[in-house]
């Protein structure tokens, strides 16, 4: 994807709604002033295509254009509410397999907050298609909503070592794996351990674990500590956006979303309908995502030629927009662009950082399936629905299963041990996980297909009397039991 001397790398341009197409119009104006070699594919996505009657708010011609060339710079689209479905931005990136949500956040020279001064340089990395965010959501009664959070090997594995390789790309020297596996050592855990197998790998890089919630305390405290933080989609989603908050705010915070096939370049900010059509809007956000992606193509002499305009546009505070400018001195959108057109070629006292080319890894499919050696079925949780208290639903449990290969070994609600009592005051739900234990665990053989007609006589048999909503299989892996323990269970 690299551009050589004279070819021209064709970009998807998306302008989007609101304030996109100013924003768009002036991005696209001070890189032809600065000789990006980028060729623009103008498509449609967002309101306009919703109104049409589109789903996805993002016609078939727009994901051709976006697969054939690779490359998207996309302005701020509307989710709508009332009509249409599903979020555009949320379907592109899905579409597209966009894993790795990369956030710059970096002290801009003019913009003064609490921090100016601190040199806060640091990058961002979150996951972006997996964990609650798949959607996978079902009301279990009335009153219990339940979302999967699904985290994958291959999902951990491949946006740390996208964190790498963009330290290695960038020069920066520590990656902090940031998660909640103290409390969720399945799926935070599973990124943690991920982060502890690859950072070996990357001896000149120091690597560390730091929990989720230390680490939004330390990135208000200490912020200049950090330099690449790598985590899940949730709390990246949200620790991406306090990051920005250091800086300046969402309205000039870019990123970029790298999948193994496509990239795509975008501005934090919406698409402020309040100044929309007024010649108002601020275009640092997505000509800072510009940059980015002249980078990502390898035009990297462009791209400090047009970070450094901005920067010293910034800094000396001529013409700035007015969410930027002191108040009542604020210029409009092109007075801010021709700022820094003319003072492209120019350089700040701000440093150009060192960039190499980054490029993710192609990762086949299914490279998830790593089969242990020996694989035991141990139990079943069927999660039921009842009004009755912890100890009868116990006790009409344990008839249930008296003459079944099963124990019934405790009952939970949201989580935590009811059954046997625990003398704990937990309010309780209409919804039960009822774990039952095979009396003899049944290993599990090359069709897998083991235990499913005991499985099937207990249910049928609690069926008679409860409503239940699933089951999950108990399993141990090499000896290892792949389920976590209720709260307060002994
Ligand atoms: P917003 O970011 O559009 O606006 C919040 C405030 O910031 C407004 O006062 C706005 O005028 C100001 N602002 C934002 N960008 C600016 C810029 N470049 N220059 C000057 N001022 C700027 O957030 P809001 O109002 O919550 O969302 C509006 C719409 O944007 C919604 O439909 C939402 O779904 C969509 N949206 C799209 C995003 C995307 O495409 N990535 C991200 C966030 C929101």
């Amino acid at each position: 994807m690299s551009a050589s001397a004279g070819a021209k790398t064709k970009v998807t341009a998306l302008p989007g709604d609101g304030i996109g197409p100013e924003v768009m119009a002036a991005t696209m104006k001070i890189l032809a002033e600065a000789g990006a070699p980028i060729e623009w594919e103008v498509a449609e996505a967002g309101a306009e295509v919703f109104k049409k009657g589109s789903v996805t708010g993002v016609p078939r011609e727009t994901l051709d254009s976006i697969a054939a060339n690779g490359l998207a710079i996309k302005s701020p689209l509307e989710t709508p509410v009332g009509y249409g479905g599903k979020s555009a931005n949320v379907t592109l990136r899905k579409y597209f397999e966009l894993y790795a949500n990369i956030r710059p956040v970096r002290e801009l020279p003019g913009i003064q907050t609490p921090y100016t001064g601190r040199g806060i340089d640091m990058v961002i990395v979150r996951e972006n298609v997996e964990d609650v965010y798949a959607g996978i959501e079902h009301m279990q009664t009335t009153t219990v909503a339940q979302c999967l959070k699904l985290m994958t090997a291959p999902g951990c594995e491949r946006i740390i070592r996208a964190a790498y390789g963009l330290a290695q790309a960038e020069g920066r020297k520590q990656v902090m794996v940031a998660t909640k596996a103290n409390i969720m050592k399945l799926t935070e855990g599973m990124m943690k351990r991920m982060g502890e197998k690859v950072a070996p790998e990357f001896p000149d890089i120091k690597s560390g674990h730091i929990i989720i919630d230390n680490c939004a305390h330390q990135l208000v405290i200490k912020p200049e500590a950090f330099d690449v933080i790598v985590t899940s989609n949730m709390n990246g989603d949200i620790i991406s956006d306090l990051a920005a908050g250091l800086v300046g705010g969402l309205g000039i915070a870019p990123s970029s979303n790298l999948g193994d096939h496509a990239a795509m370049f975008e501005a934090v900010h919406g698409s402020a309908p309040d100044i929309a059509g007024k010649g108002l809007a601020n275009p640092t956000a997505l000509l800072s995502a510009a940059i980015m992606l002249l980078r990502h193509i390898g035009s990297f002499e462009v791209a400090a030629t047009v970070e450094q305009a901005l920067f010293i546009t910034l800094a000396e505070g001529k013409n700035l927009t007015g969410d930027l400018a002191p108040r009542g001195h604020g210029v409009g959108t092109d007075a801010f662009t021709g700022q820094i057109i003319d003072n492209l070629g120019r350089f700040s006292t701000m440093p150009t950082r060192e960039y190499k080319p980054f490029e993710l890894k192609t990762w086949p499919e299914l490279t998830a399936h790593m089969e242990p050696d020996t694989r035991e079925l141990v139990g079943i949780d069927v999660f039921l629905e009842t009004d009755l208290r912890a100890e009868e639903l116990g006790r009409q449990l344990q008839a249930i299963a008296q003459d079944s290969p099963f124990t019934l070994s405790g009952i939970s609600n949201r989580g935590v041990s009811v059954f046997p009592p625990t003398g704990g005051q937990t309010f309780l739900v209409d919804h039960f996980a009822c774990r039952f234990m095979f009396k003899h665990p049944i290993p599990l053989l090359a069709s897998k297909s083991e235990g499913q007609a005991e499985i099937s006589y207990l249910v049928q048999r609690i069926g008679a009397k409860f409503t239940w909503m699933h089951i999950e299989k108990l399993q141990r892996f090499d000896g290892k039991d792949a389920f976590e323990r209720p709260q307060g269970e002994g």
